[in-house]
């Protein structure tokens, strides 16, 4: 039997190159220009910043996340050596989409004085010069990883341009765009994914065993776990968001519960259901917390 798989990768791609070209922008079209200033003759001061701190620390923690570009690019070279022709070349343009994303949010903060543009430097390069291992051992494994990815990206942005609209519409449509690519990003990998389960359900055993590891890229950049609290607290994204509008749609739309496995991947799923009942209390926890603080005010 030969197998289905490349050609829904095909149509896949060739859809995603449909749609990209009419959603294609560039960054210079964006960017606020006229806020910029000579830093040699206006040195960066705190209280410069555009921003209320918090959101200005989540652009900044995205823009982080994205400069791991080159190390993500690699890993997926790597896996996907014997993987279809359509995937290769999705990781290609992928990294052409994906190559704006940071150089639009520095940018974006360098233009607005929005953080110290000297530590953010430093910062950016310890995070790249630490790299970054892409998660999985097949080219499956790691378009799991990626679908979440994606996804998680798409949340993390349309949730902060909802909150950034009145400090910034220049920001609010900077976020949205990249969203944009996001979501065409989510859209191919989802589908992929879903083309190798419709293949092989049995396969759901590796969705299982890589969902519990998702961690944004850049989890090891200084200061992370505060970055995330402080995206939860003011930047509409944290736990609640991941597991609400990430994770359960995600397996919903695989139908990683609902179709028939063999005994041995069902053993995974168990896992998989044992780690989401953790989630959900965790979340639980981080939502009654944002009331009393929301009643504290
Ligand atoms: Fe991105
Ligand atoms: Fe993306």
């Amino acid at each position: 039997m030969t197998s289905s798989v490349p050609q829904a990768l095909d149509e896949l791609y060739h859809r995603h190159l449909t749609l990209t070209e009419h959603t294609d922008w560039a960054y210079h079209r964006l960017l606020p220009w006229d806020r910029g200033r000579d830093f040699g003759q206006t040195p960066w001061e705190a209280g410069q910043g555009t921003l209320p701190p918090a959101m200005a620390l989540a652009v900044e923690t995205a823009m982080l996340t994205e400069v791991n570009l080159p190390w993500f690019t690699a890993g997926l070279v790597r896996l996907m050596q014997d993987a279809p022709d359509a995937l290769r070349q999705f990781v290609h343009t992928w990294t052409s989409e994906e190559d704006r994303h940071a150089r639009v949010l520095e940018t974006y903060l360098i233009l607005s004085r929005n953080g110290d543009p000297d530590a953010r430097s430093r910062l950016v390069r310890t995070v790249v010069r630490e790299g970054w291992d892409v998660p999985g051992d097949s080219p499956f494994s790691v378009m799991v990883y990626t679908t979440l990815q994606e996804l998680a990206t798409r949340v993390f942005y349309l949730n902060l341009a909802q909150v950034a609209r009145e400090a910034d519409p220049v920001l609010d449509r900077i976020l949205k765009t990249i969203a944009k690519d996001e979501t065409l990003h989510f859209a191919f990998y989802r589908g992929a994914v879903g083309a190798y389960l419709e293949e092989d359900p049995e396969r759901i055993g590796a969705v299982c065993d890589i969902v519990p590891l998702f961690t944004m890229p850049g989890a090891g950049m200084p200061d992370f776990g505060q970055r995330m609290r402080s995206a939860s607290d003011h930047g509409g994204y944290g736990l609640p968001e991941y597991l609400s509008q990430v994770i359960q749609p995600l397996l919903r739309d695989w139908g990683v519960f609902e179709h028939q496995v063999s005994s041995g991947v069902e053993a995974h799923r168990r896992g998989l259901a044992d780690y989401l009942s953790r989630l959900e209390r965790a979340a639980q926890r981080v939502a009654e917390r944002r009331r009393s603080r929301g009643e504290d005010r």
